[in-house]
C-alpha cells in the first residue's frame, strides 16, 4: 500500500489506471468505512481511499478540532484490506490558499441536515468535487448512513455531468441497531446504551407506516415525542420521498425516514428506507 500526501505524486501513480474506485473518508475508520472499501475492491483492482478532515463542512462551534484523527491506525486497517493507495493530504495541500470557490447548492441542501448545519453540504460537495478532480475515479462509494449527503453528491454528479458512477452501501449497525459512526466514541456508557433508541424509533415509525398509517405529520410528532421523553434533544425526525427528498405525501413513492438528535453533547443521525 502506498500513502500519498502530494497531489502530483498521486496523479502520477494513477496515470495508467483504467478504472479507479474511490472511497472518500475523514478517517477514524470503522467497519462501516471498511464495508465501503470492500465494495470498492469488488469494483476495481485500483482502490484509492482518502483521509481528510474537511474544515469546510464544520460550523465554527462544531467538533472540527475534536474530531478523532487516527491516521496511522487507519492506514494499518487499510493495509490489512489490500488497499493500493491512500491519499492523506495536509490542509496546505488541499487549501494552499483559502478556498474561495465554493459550490452553490440546490434548495434540498438547506433542508434536514442543511437546516441545522448551514453550509455543511456546500463544504462536503466542494471537497468531494476537488477530490474527484484530483483522483478522477470511475466509481465512488458512499454510505447510506449519510443519506442526504449521498443524495446531494448524486445530484452534483448528475447536474454537473461529472463522469463518476456513485455507488451506495448499506449502513452497518451494531447488534442493538446503532449505526456505526466516528462520533459514537463521544458517548459515555449510559448514552451508548440509549443511543440505539434512535434506530428503534425509526423502526417503530416504519412499522406504523407498513401497517397502513399514512398520517406522516402525526407519525413524525409521535416519534420526536418518544425520543424527547427519553431525554433526547431532537433536531428532526422526518419522512421523505427517496427520489427527491421532499416531504412524504403518499405511499405511492418510495420513502425514507431521516432523523437527527442529540444525546448530551453528541449529535447522532440515522435513517431507514421504507
Ligand atoms: O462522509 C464523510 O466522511 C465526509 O462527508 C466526506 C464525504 C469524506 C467529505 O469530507
Amino acid at each position: 500500500m502506498e500513502i500519498f500526501k502530494d497531489i502530483d505524486d498521486l496523479r502520477a501513480s494513477l496515470k495508467n489506471e483504467t478504472t479507479i474506485a474511490f472511497v472518500p473518508t475523514m478517517g477514524n475508520l470503522h467497519a462501516g468505512h471498511l464495508a465501503l472499501v470492500n465494495r470498492a475492491k469488488q469494483l476495481s483492482d485500483c482502490v484509492v481511499v482518502s483521509i481528510f478532515v474537511n474544515r469546510l463542512q464544520f460550523l465554527p462551534h462544531e467538533d472540527f478540532e475534536q474530531y478523532p484523527r487516527t491516521v496511522s491506525d487507519d492506514c494499518k486497517s487499510l493495509s490489512g484490506f489490500n488497499v493500493n493507495r491512500v491519499f492523506v493530504p495536509d490542509e496546505k495541500i488541499l487549501f494552499p490558499t483559502p478556498q474561495e470557490f465554493l459550490l452553490a447548492l440546490p434548495p434540498v441542501a438547506d433542508t434536514l441536515e442543511g437546516k441545522f448545519r448551514p453550509g455543511f453540504f456546500q463544504g462536503v460537495a466542494t471537497i468531494v468535487l476537488k477530490l474527484f478532480n484530483i483522483i478522477q475515479p470511475g466509481v465512488a462509494i458512499f454510505g447510506k448512513k449519510d443519506y442526504q449527503q449521498l443524495y446531494v453528491i448524486r445530484e452534483m454528479v448528475r447536474q454537473l455531468n461529472i463522469p463518476v458512477e456513485i455507488i451506495a452501501c448499506e449502513t452497518i449497525r451494531t447488534s442493538d441497531g446503532l449505526a456505526l459512526s466516528s462520533r459514537n466514541r463521544y458517548l459515555d456508557a449510559v448514552q451508548r446504551k440509549e443511543a440505539s433508541q434512535l434506530y428503534q424509533t425509526l423502526v417503530q415509525t416504519k412499522n406504523e407506516i407498513a401497517s397502513g398509517n399514512t398520517d406522516f405529520r402525526a407519525l413524525q410528532q409521535h416519534a420526536e415525542d418518544r425520543l424527547r421523553q427519553r431525554g433526547w434533544s431532537v433536531d428532526y425526525l422526518s419522512i421523505h420521498q427517496r427520489n427527491t427528498l421532499l416531504p412524504a405525501e403518499t405511499l405511492d413513492t418510495d420513502l425514507v425516514i431521516l432523523g437527527a438528535a442529540w444525546l448530551g453533547k453528541t449529535r447522532l443521525i440515522d435513517n431507514l428506507e421504507i
